[in-house]
């Protein structure tokens, strides 16, 4: 067993870890992908009502489907259809054949149920063993492994991959951080998976041990489950001397490893376009994007079996650029935000991730902000509170970072808020997924 470091960057991957698919030219790929969509359509619309209703009441079949383009007229499928169908109503094989269910969070209603038959969870940790490859991850590397387990795809996603990839898996979980931090000296991996929040976390807890974060073993990490910036990336970098890398991954699809950020290039994700086939759409008019264009991903599963799923409304906002460090596979732009997490302030559009940027430039202030959106008369008002990075920042710093915040946002953004700096460690930590925005709106107006 090797334990080579990580691919450096601008390094490409040795060739015999390549994957038989990642030496497909963008010819062959595109050849696989039109046999596997039309394999994937008959199976959805053979083995699901919902499908065959949606397919009928759209006017089309699946051998309508002769070229890639073709799947374009096909109906989009929503995550109100997987609730309307909840439990297991989406699912085309027969229960006894569903090896593994996981479920997505949801904060609202009825969570959503995702199937995997053997195969399905073969191919899964085929896919995320590929990510980690991509991240720079070798056979004899230990990965430590701080996504939840259990119904969130990421703990076990991650977990089956890295063992597919040879390596040696801390199924850590998330929680316990300071036992985490201590894991992480005692084991000595070379690998962290975890969501850039949580990372956070774990960071500060280093530092309140007296450890030096840029000390231990870790030389990647591959963060994911939630949005995060370049400047996120720089300041996780900075502070731990590792290459920071982006995963992406939805339940509904299959977990993560849809798409994966290679290290040598780190520019973008790598959709995995040999199961998942990405579309771009505008949000509002549900047309195509040609690539390159902004708005909504779109995916379509090409290779599993319990749960197809046929146009799949992510909510993620990206755009598709061509394939670089794997030149057959379009990659997908760091994702900015969801469509739901849009905050439309006064008229104007506003991401929390653009408050992340805004915040990580600027002196004496921590990573670590929330949003809260309340009523004032008739107006919305946003106040970003954001923490100071020491208790060392006094109050004419903290005055000035948040004249700077509030200019940034500004200037930048275009729209008000008010920024309150508030003392370290006050603001609620993740663990998890964070959630940025608190929308006390409603509260207000009872
Ligand atoms: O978060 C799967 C996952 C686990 C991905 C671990 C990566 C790492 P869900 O809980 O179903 O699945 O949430 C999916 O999370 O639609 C995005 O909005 C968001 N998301 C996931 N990865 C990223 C990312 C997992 N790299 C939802 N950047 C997705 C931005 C992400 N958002």
């Amino acid at each position: 067993m090797s334990t080579d470091r990580p691919t450096r960057l601008g390094e490409p991957l040795p060739a015999e870890l390549l994957d038989d698919a990642e030496r497909l030219s963008r010819e062959e790929l595109r050849a696989l992908q039109l046999t596997r969509l039309r394999d994937t359509l008959r199976h959805a619309y053979d083995n699901v009502e919902l499908y065959r209703r949606k397919f009928d009441a759209a006017g089309v079949t699946p051998a309508d489907c002769r070229t890639l383009e073709d799947i374009a007229r096909f109906p989009f499928t929503t995550k109100a259809d997987l609730r309307e169908t909840y439990p297991f109503g989406m699912f085309a094989v027969p229960m006894d054949q569903v090896r593994r269910l996981h479920a997505s969070s949801g904060t609202t209603g009825r969570p959503v149920v995702v199937g995997y038959t053997e195969g399905d969870l073969t191919r899964w940790a085929d896919v995320m063993a590929r990510s980690i490859r991509a991240a720079g991850g070798r056979p004899g590397h230990k990965v430590h492994i701080s996504y939840g387990y259990g119904l969130f795809t990421g703990g076990l996603g991650a977990h089956y991959g890295a063992e597919r990839a040879g390596c040696t898996v801390i199924p850590a979980s998330g929680g316990m951080t300071a036992r985490q931090v201590q894991l992480i000296q005692d084991f000595e991996p070379e690998i962290i998976m975890v969501t850039p929040s949580y990372l956070l976390t774990l960071l500060d807890e280093f530092e309140r041990q007296g450890v030096d974060p840029r000390s231990t073993s870790l030389r990647v990490g591959i963060f994911g489950a939630e949005p995060w910036t370049e400047e996120m990336r720089r300041e996780i970098e900075e502070r731990m001397d590792i290459h920071a890398v982006d995963i992406y991954g939805l339940s509904e699809v299959i977990g993560p490893g849809v798409a994966q950020e290679c290290v040598e290039t780190k520019d973008g994700l790598h959709v995995w376009e040999d199961h998942f086939y990405p579309e771009v759409v505008d949000p509002l008019t549900d047309e195509v994007m040609p690539d390159g264009e902004g708005g909504e991903l779109v995916l379509t599963s090409l290779t599993k079996e319990a749960l197809p799923v046929i146009r799949y409304r992510s909510r993620d906002l990206t755009r598709l650029l061509p394939g670089t460090a794997r030149p057959a596979f379009r990659r997908i732009e760091k994702i900015t935000g969801r469509c739901d997490d849009m905050i439309i302030l006064r008229g104007v559009n506003l991401f929390p991730s653009q408050i992340e940027e805004i915040v990580l430039r600027t002196p004496g202030v921590a990573p670590h902000f929330q949003l809260r959106l309340t009523r004032r008369g008739r107006l919305d008002h946003l106040t970003v509170h954001v923490e100071a990075r020491s208790a060392g920042v006094g109050p004419e710093q903290r005055d000035l970072a948040a004249r700077l915040i509030a200019q940034g946002v500004k200037d930048g953004i275009g729209v008000t808020v008010e920024v309150v700096v508030v003392d370290p460690e006050t603001l609620e930590r993740s663990v998890g997924k964070i959630r940025r925005v608190r929308d006390l709106r409603d509260l207000r107006d009872q």
